[in-house]
């Protein structure tokens, strides 16, 4: 690879008590939970990639169709010669805005950004092989914790796609926006991707979809947990169930224990129950309001440039910048 660095700020150690410490909170919690950060091994990342072709699941091809309209006016805009992207998994859609960045003159490096190594490497070769004039500077880091490690610059762009920020929980979120308005100059954007709420049938089967390619994307944490703490989850027990919380305004992703069972994590040496029919919470997927996405921007010292939503409202993109 020419020109490319990759900075690994989670070294298989840090993953490692991580994990653990995910692990042992979650299990040993009423009700149990998982944090979705763990989905995203090679495998899950790949069932993510396949899940983002499903005929049922709108988001990526909305956002994509988004972008098409407005990556011309974000690049002059902006004027980055930076682009940073938090969870950029395959970056597929990034190639939009590196186009047209390039058309406009200004982007000088890319700056890609995600928890999973595998998807990271995968995308770094690739985006080196078709864009050989950009500076590619990798990062294996997690959004929630490492934004003070982001590569140095004053005019940066971060881009957070695919509705990702909506994986996070109502105080993460919070959070979140605090931490990367701090680490940002004024003057610097952020372009944020976000699903919006819409009817309730729709949403659903977007995360419960008829081949279920979700389904065995939701059971793969499982896998991630006998493989890496040495568990011993019967998989095919576990059935997938995607929900649809009014109060909250998320989608709820469960893993359903079929039957009574007692699961062994060897490497914490834990032993715990599950009761037949019991849940367990391994993600939320937030949808907002337009003006939900203002206020929460506007709270974190951002003020918006302009927002694209599609034509039957399904999904918002929003350019802001760090006042
Ligand atoms: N941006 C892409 C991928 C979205 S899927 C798109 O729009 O299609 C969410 C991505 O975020 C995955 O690539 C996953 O590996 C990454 N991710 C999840 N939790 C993360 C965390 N805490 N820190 C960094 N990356 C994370
Ligand atoms: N960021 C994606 C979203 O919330 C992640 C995702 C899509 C996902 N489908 C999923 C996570 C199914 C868990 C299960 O839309």
């Amino acid at each position: 690879m020419n020109h490319a660095l990759l900075d690994i700020h989670l070294t298989d150690g840090d993953a490692d008590a991580a994990l653990r410490a995910d692990v042992r909170a979650g299990l040993t919690a009423i009700p149990k939970q998982l944090p979705p950060k763990w989905f995203y091994d090679a495998r899950g990342s790949e069932l993510f990639e396949l899940i983002t072709e499903l005929p049922e699941y709108y988001p990526t091809r909305t956002e994509r169709a988004l972008l098409e309209r407005s990556v011309d006016e974000i690049a002059v805009t902006s004027g980055a010669d930076t682009l940073v992207e938090l969870g950029s998994g395959s970056s597929a859609k990034t190639r939009l805005l590196l186009d047209a960045f390039f058309r406009s003159g200004s982007l000088r490096r890319y700056v890609p950004q995600d928890v999973s190594e595998a998807a990271l490497r995968l995308a770094m070769d690739a985006l080196a092989a078709e864009y050989p004039r950009l500076a590619l500077h990798g990062v294996v880091g997690d959004f929630t914790t490492h934004l003070d490690r982001l590569p140095r610059g004053d005019h940066r762009m971060v881009a957070f796609l695919g509705g990702t920020i909506g994986n996070l929980l109502p105080e993460e979120r919070t959070q979140f926006l605090r931490q990367l308005r701090a680490v940002l100059h004024p003057g610097e954007q952020l372009l944020l991707g976000t699903g919006l709420v819409i009817a309730e049938d729709v949403l659903v089967r977007a995360y419960d979809d008829s081949a279920g390619v979700t389904a065995a994307f939701n059971r793969n944490v499982l896998r991630v947990l006998n493989r890496e703490l040495g568990a011993d989850f019967v998989i095919d027990a576990f059935a997938h169930r995607a929900l649809w919380d009014a109060e909250n305004e998320w989608i709820e992703m469960r893993l359903v224990a079929e039957r009574a069972m007692s699961v062994t994590v060897a490497h914490l040496g834990l032993r715990v129950q599950f009761a037949a029919g019991e849940e367990m919470r391994t993600e939320v997927s937030a949808k907002f309001r337009p003006a939900g996405v203002r206020a929460m921007l506007e709270e974190a010292r951002f003020a918006v440039t302009r927002t694209w939503t599609d034509p039957d409202d399904r999904f918002a993109l929003t350019l802001a910048t760090a006042t």
